[in-house]
């Protein structure tokens, strides 16, 4: 994980008049998922999880009206938001790509697959292309170490992986 430091006091939280969670959204989580749940708080990671899906991020007034449908604070949404690395608040591209930098993944040359897809997309850790295609990542263990080097793929866990298997893979993407 990497630490970029924001000044949070003076940050603009820009807003569009169009809702992130629409009526219709709202009355298909009521009906599918609060029902699932011994609280509404419970349904706060499928909903994180459908809006990233949708959205590509999940921004800050999508927070706020996510915490007033569940009866939660903002804060606490952010909490959740911020804990887990397949949560974004600015928009990741149409592909995800994700190198392992963990400690397996480390000593079986991550750095090497890493570099190479740095090399070949033109942009660092945590960027996108200029084209919106794909953002590269650099994440903790991804639970598959037997698999190291490891990298995920959108959705898919592919390892172990040479630099050159891992830039023909992302040169697969559409
Ligand atoms: S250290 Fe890479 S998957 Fe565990």
């Amino acid at each position: 994980m990497s630490w970029t430091v924001k000044p949070s006091r003076t940050q603009e939280i820009t807003k569009r008049t169009e809702p992130y969670l629409s009526e219709e959204a709202k009355a298909k989580y009521e009906k599918d998922l609060i029902p699932r749940y011994p609280e509404r708080r419970g349904a706060l990671l499928p909903i994180l999880h459908d809006l990233q899906h949708h959205e590509r991020c999940i921004p800050h007034q999508a927070m706020v009206e996510i915490s007033q449908f569940l009866n939660i604070t903002p804060g606490e949404v952010l909490d959740t938001v911020s804990f887990y690395e397949e949560f974004h608040v600015e928009p990741v591209g149409r592909h995800v790509v994700a190198v392992c930098q963990s400690v397996a993944c480390e000593a079986c040359g991550h750095a090497a697959v890493l570099d190479h897809l740095k090399d070949k997309l033109g942009i660092d850790e945590h960027e996108t292309t200029a084209d919106g295609k794909v953002t590269l990542l650099a994440l903790e263990c991804l639970g598959a170490c037997e698999k190291a080097p490891c990298m995920l793929r959108n959705d898919e866990l592919i390892g172990p992986l040479t630099p050159e298997q891992a830039a023909r893979l992302v040169d697969e993407l559409k």
